[in-house]
This record gives C-alpha cells, sequence and structure tokens, in this order.
C-alpha cells in the first residue's frame, strides 16, 4: 500500500493559510531556535518548527536550577530566556525563510497591549509562518498564566493580536485551570485560527537534604509522559467545543502516541521534552505515524481525526 496522505490544514480559511506537509511540528522552547538541529537532521521534513518563548526585550531567565527530573517527566523553570523579538526578526527570521517548513513564533506579551504590538512587528516578516500566543507560561511574573486563566482575558489578547496581523494566530492553552473550554472558546471566538493545548502542568520538588524547594521559584512546569493523560483530555473535550483545529502536546513520543492526540482531535501534534533525551524525536514520531497509517490502511491522515471523540 501507498504512504498514506499526511497534509494536513491548520488555518483553514484563513488568508494566509497554514498548509503542514505532515502533523508533526515541535513545541515551544524545546527545539532553541531549530539551528542546531537543521545541522543533524533534515528539518524540512518537519510539519511545523516553533520557536522558544519571544518577549519584547530579551531576558536571562530565572536562577538556577531550573530543571529537575519527575517520574516519566520533568519540571522546567527557565523563565522564558530569549533574544528578545528585534533580534528574532532581524536575524533569525531570515535564516528561517531559507527553510522549506513553516516556523512558527511563540510570543509572550507583558500586557494585552505587547501582544498586539507584537504581532504587528511580525507581520509580513519573511520566515515567519504564524504567531503562537503563550497565555500560559507558569514561570514568569508579569503575563504569562495570567492572560491564560481568564476567557476574558484570553479572548482580549487574542484580538489584540489578531488585529494587528495577518497571521494566523494560534493561542496555547494552560491545563491549569478547571474549564479550558471556556477558554478556548474565548479564543476562537476572537479569531485565533487555531488552539494549541497544552503548556506545562504546575508541579513542585522538595530537596529533602536542603529541605527546601528543588527549583528556587518552588513551583514549575511538569512535562514529558507523565502529563500525556491531561493533555488528551483536555484536546478531546476542547476539539469538540470550538469550531478550529487543535494543535496536540503534551507527553508525545512515539507515532502511536501522535496517533491517539490525533483521534481525540487534534490536527496537528508538538513533541517538545521527548527532544531531549533523542534530538530526533519529532521525526522519529513522524516515522512511527507514517508506519501505524500504513499498517492500518488509512490512505489519508485526516480520516482518524476526531475518530475517537465522544459525542459532547
Ligand atoms: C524546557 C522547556 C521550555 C519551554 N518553553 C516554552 C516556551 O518558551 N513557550 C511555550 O509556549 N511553551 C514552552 N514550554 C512548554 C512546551 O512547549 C510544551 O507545551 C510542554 O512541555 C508539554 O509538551 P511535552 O510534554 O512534549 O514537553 C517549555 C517546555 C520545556 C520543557
Amino acid at each position: 500500500m501507498k504512504d498514506a496522505l499526511l497534509e494536513v490544514d491548520l488555518a483553514p480559511g484563513h488568508k494566509t493559510g497554514l498548509l503542514l506537509k505532515n502533523p508533526v511540528m515541535t513545541a515551544s522552547g524545546t527545539f532553541s531556535w531549530g539551528f542546531e538541529f537543521a545541522r543533524h537532521f533534515d528539518i524540512n521534513a518537519l510539519g511545523g518548527v516553533l520557536s522558544k518563548g519571544v518577549t519584547v526585550h530579551s531576558r536571562a531567565g530565572n536562577q538556577q536550577p531550573r530543571v529537575a527530573e519527575t517520574p516519566a517527566g520533568m519540571l522546567n523553570s527557565i523563565g522564558l530566556q530569549n533574544v528578545g523579538l528585534y533580534k528574532v526578526i532581524d536575524e533569525l527570521a531570515p535564516q528561517w525563510a531559507a527553510w522549506d517548513v513553516p516556523v512558527v513564533v511563540n510570543i509572550a506579551g507583558d500586557s494585552i497591549d505587547e501582544f498586539g504590538e507584537m504581532a504587528a512587528a511580525l507581520d509580513g516578516v519573511p520566515g515567519v509562518a504564524a504567531l503562537e500566543l503563550n497565555i500560559s507560561c507558569p514561570n514568569v511574573d508579569v503575563g504569562g498564566m495570567e492572560f491564560g486563566q481568564d476567557p476574558v482575558a484570553a479572548g482580549r489578547v487574542t484580538r489584540a493580536a489578531v488585529r494587528k496581523t495577518d497571521l494566523p494566530v494560534v493561542v496555547k492553552l494552560t491545563p491549569n485551570v478547571t474549564d479550558p473550554v471556556a477558554l478556548a472558546r474565548a479564543c476562537a471566538d476572537e479569531g485565533a485560527a487555531a488552539i494549541c493545548a497544552i503548556n506545562t502542568v504546575l508541579g513542585m520538588r522538595i530537596d529533602i537534604d536542603r529541605r527546601r524547594p528543588v527549583l528556587p521559584r518552588g513551583r514549575g512546569g511538569l512535562s514529558g509522559p507523565a502529563i500525556k493523560p491531561v493533555a488528551l483530555r483536555i484536546v478531546h473535550d476542547v476539539a469538540r467545543a470550538v469550531p478550529v483545529p487543535v494543535i496536540g502536546c503534551g507527553g508525545i513520543s512515539t507515532g502511536e502516541d501522535a496517533i491517539e492526540f490525533l483521534m481525540a482531535g487534534a490536527t496537528a501534534v508538538q513533541v517538545g521534552t521527548a527532544t531531549f533525551a533523542n534530538p530526533r524525536a519529532p521525526l522519529d514520531v513522524l516515522d512511527g505515524l507514517r508506519a501505524w497509517l500504513r499498517k492500518n490502511r488509512v490512505s489519508d491522515v485526516n480520516e482518524i481525526i476526531g475518530c475517537a471523540r465522544l459525542p459532547g
């Protein structure tokens, strides 16, 4: 049997669109700016690449240690260390423009207006295919998750960005709320082209010898296989509630993991923490996905999207 068709559309009907040659993307913050990986494998084989979270001004990030191992995952408290918006526009985007894979820039504003200003600055920049609004970072004092925990604020941030750019705007949700569906609805209502779920789950570890939290800020964001069931539940519930595509993220490290997310209703997936143990993880997920589709005689990946969804 021939390989299945893999192309998916993350922004159907949108002005510039966001067509991926396959549904496997990297996750923000786990793939740096992509250049190190591009030296080791064919980055153009991926469906999409996410940048590290970008703020207007460069940031040094939080005090060390910033990561801690956990059973089946890790905690991080990076604090949005990044080179700043204008270095991204002037130096990184021109290099992305030479790639044959869409690069989505993950942005984190300190205020609603700042999300709008960043969206305006990135509009029309060659090498930037779409924006992902990070309203879900648990590791910063200002902005971050505070916009992502209230549907009204999440809707306002979305509107501020959508009004300032022709690029498709993806909104990335935090799982650290009671009702992620309400947030997703508010973002979709305000023009989000797609929803990404999920960012990290708030967690903590204690160093029993020092009798102190392992991470200086106490809490951090849990990622990896430990959060996969949480992510799947949220993707499932959001996908049946909103009319826009959903990108699944959280604990994906195999083709079978990706299939689970697609069946729950995701149109694409992002691979994050798995990349730290295996830099080729996104490609391995893609190979696994392709093999599963072939073995199960599925001719187009779109056929399985949402097939396991329960009536809502
Ligand atoms: C070290 C690290 C840094 C991250 N940085 C960002 C970031 O800058 N912006 C963002 O939206 N998500 C960030 N995330 C969250 C991931 O993109 C992803 O949503 C989360 O880790 C769950 O996926 P995973 O289990 O595959 O890692 C980061 C995660 C890790 C582990």
